[in-house]
């Protein structure tokens, strides 16, 4: 795959390029886009070949018969993951955000208490807020550009009403692969307080630097019964468009009871989407190496000159293609800070905020993108904030 061509996104319905001039003030004329979490990279051959034989099929009818669908999941999970699924196992949901909110909706009560860790992916917050659950923070501590979650600060917190704990792992927007023993200790933390553990898993193919994930249920399998784990190609190849997820319950109690959920709320897999994941799945994994290996080249590029700037640290990531940069030494303001990148530099990144209340002078950019537009961003936030060198 030629990761380092690029293809014109413009008027294609794009989230991240047609709606950056609307949303930050950044033309697409000049301007790069580096925010919401999807590569500017098409998937692998297979997937847009599994798309054209759906097309050459021509009829568009209803989806059946998932086997190698269910199995093209456990295949991978095994090989990759070295975690055995049961097929009765997998759930397929319109993507991960709706099946976390199933989750919130189906095994919790209205005004519960929901636990996350912030910062942390918007949508969960925003889920917990519209289910009227309550959203209960606690706060990652940053450990010389290194997050750890605080267990004893946030027992002491906890009032009893807390029901479920919503963890993304590895973590968006730190990159954190959390280790096997810390993953074991949040489970424990789950037993303890009688909390069910929703694991959102949808950035665990995307590690690296000798980086090892552990899927929550291999760290903690003595507690699978109370844990659920999301996960998805959507991340790993880039197909965000099929809107397509799992949510894998091993439980048989709990498997029950999101099925009625489900079932209820008329949820059922779409044809294109499973189509181009068994096929991402089946076929994809020399793409991923390769698509992995090249944003650990971006990453090492993008750090090296932002942490050049004074005052700009740039979280050595050990996941993901989201760099978590924290530009609160520079000693300037929010505004200012978005200013200099959106206006200056011509360049849409996630504003911290959006994670947690206490990173509002974070920016998150998506190094998912050729080399040359992540040298050309490097150089330009660089201009951009010229004066302090
Ligand atoms: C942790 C996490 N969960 C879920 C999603 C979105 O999943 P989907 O597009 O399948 O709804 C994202 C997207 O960035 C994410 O970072």
């Amino acid at each position: 795959m030629d990761f380092d061509k690029v293809i014109n996104r413009l008027d294609t319905h794009s989230l991240k390029w047609d709606m950056m001039e609307s949303l930050f003030g950044v033309s697409p004329k000049n301007g790069i886009s580096m925010w919401v979490a999807d590569m500017d990279f098409p998937p692998p051959e297979a997937v847009t070949g599994a798309v054209k034989t759906m097309l050459a099929n021509q009829v568009m009818g209803y989806y059946g018969d998932d086997r190698s669908y269910k199995q093209a999941i456990i295949n991978w999970m095994s090989k990759r993951h070295g975690w055995q699924v049961e097929p009765e196992w997998i759930f397929t949901t319109h993507g991960l955000v709706n099946a976390f909110a199933l989750c919130i909706q189906t095994f919790t009560e209205k005004n519960d208490g929901v636990i996350i860790f912030t910062p942390v992916y918007h949508m969960f917050a925003k889920t917990i807020k519209a289910a009227e659950r309550q959203v209960i923070s606690s706060e990652l501590v940053n450990n010389n550009g290194r997050y750890e979650m605080d267990l004893e600060a946030l027992e002491a917190s906890l009032t009893g009403n807390e029901t479920m704990m919503l963890f993304c792992s590895p973590h968006n927007p730190s990159g954190r692969v959390w280790t096997a023993q810390e993953l074991k200790s949040v489970a424990e933390f789950c037993q303890k307080h009688n909390l069910l553990l929703v694991s959102d898993e949808i950035h665990h193919d995307l590690v690296f630097g000798g980086n090892q994930h552990t899927i929550m249920s291999l760290a903690a399998p003595e507690h699978s019964a109370r844990t659920i784990i999301l996960t998805a190609a959507t991340k790993t190849f880039n197909l965000a468009a099929s809107l397509t997820g799992n949510v894998i319950i091993a439980d048989p109690a709990l498997r029950a009871q999101y099925a009625k959920s489900a079932a209820g709320l008329g949820i059922a897999g779409n044809a294109f989407g499973m189509n181009m994941v068994e096929a991402a799945y089946k076929h994809g994994e020399k793409w991923l190496e390769e698509c992995v290996a090249y944003i650990d080249g971006n990453r090492k590029i993008f750090d090296e000159a932002l942490n050049q700037i004074p005052g700009v640290v740039s979280m050595k990531l050990d996941s993901t293609y989201l760099a978590w940069v924290d530009f609160s030494g520079t000693g300037m303001s929010r505004e200012e800070i978005a200013k200099r990148v959106q206006i200056k530099a011509e360049i849409a990144a996630s504003p911290g905020l959006q994670y947690s209340k206490e990173t509002g002078l974070f920016l998150r950019f998506n190094l998912a993108c050729s080399r040359k537009v992540v040298i050309e961003a490097t150089e330009r936030l660089k201009l951009a904030f010229a004066d302090l060198q």
